[in-house]
């Protein structure tokens, strides 16, 4: 195929994207099928932007997840192309054309790209992933310093899109493993 900078280029100054979204009801289909959609570019506009276009404008049955569009929350993890990444983070005109959006593996599809994250969380909150106290709380504010902080700072930038999750082999085959998160 042509080299990635051209078609890059081509993607860019394409009025419209084309897009093969994942579709999948299990109260209704068989089998999972991939839909075609084609979406008007604006500049900036990202995956998950299309999205939200396709839901108001030319199917509002397509099921996915979003909620703070900035990176932020986490929820709109997805495969795109054959990567997992946050929709809201990724910008169509960096992206080779058809897009191809799937959903996360290894989580139970509820409906398309929209999926049951519990059993995600459920380890997650397992192992209590929050400071607790050696004493009683009082009235007054538990002060930290700059270096205790520090300690945390990996461990907060996590925003749980539970994309390691999916891309973890051992996260379907031992059930027991609490995931890379
Ligand atoms: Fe919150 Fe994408 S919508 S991270």
């Amino acid at each position: 195929g042509p080299p990635l900078s051209v078609v890059r280029r081509e993607c860019m100054t394409r009025k419209t994207a084309r897009l093969k979204v994942f579709r999948f009801d299990p109260e209704k289909d068989k089998r999972h099928r991939f839909q075609r959609f084609d979406v008007p570019v604006s500049p900036g506009l990202t995956v998950l932007g299309a999205l939200i276009y396709i839901q108001e404008h030319l199917d509002g049955s397509l099921a996915f997840r979003s909620a703070c569009r900035a990176g932020i929350c986490g929820s709109c993890a997805m495969s795109i192309n054959g990567g997992y990444r946050l929709a809201c983070e990724t910008q169509i005109a960096s992206l080779s054309s058809p897009v191809i959006v799937r959903p996360l593996g290894h989580l139970r599809i509820v409906k398309d790209l929209f999926l049951d994250m519990e059993p995600f969380f459920e380890k997650y909150r397992a192992i209590k992933p929050y400071l607790i106290p050696g004493d009683t709380p009082g009235e007054r504010e538990r002060l930290q310093s700059p270096e205790q902080r520090a300690k945390l700072d990996r461990l907060i930038d996590c925003i749980l899109c539970a994309s390691c999750h999916a891309s973890c082999p051992l996260t379907v085959t031992d059930e027991k493993y609490l995931g890379p998160a």
